[in-house]
């Protein structure tokens, strides 16, 4: 299935590219362009990346950005 349909880009070579390193859309980007160009993909590459490069305990489907744990103001 296509992620990147402007530049043809598929799931599988997205995933691909997360386990030879990649862990940011722009790494995705100049590793095959995927986002470089409407980029309406950008949010389905940055699931890609939150699932495959960054293993988390929160469960998915969590948008909080915030880590948690942390204290905001010592
Ligand atoms: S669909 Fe990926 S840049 Fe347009």
């Amino acid at each position: 299935m296509y992620v990147c349909s402007c530049f043809g880009v598929t799931e599988e070579q997205v995933k691909q590219h997360v386990e030879n390193g990649a862990c940011s859309p722009r790494q995705i980007a100049s590793a095959c362009k995927a986002g470089t160009d409407c980029g309406s993909c950008v949010r389905r590459i940055q699931a890609l990346l939150g699932r495959g490069a960054l293993p988390r305990r929160e469960p998915a489907g969590r948008t909080s950005a915030a880590p948690t744990g942390l204290p905001e103001a010592a």
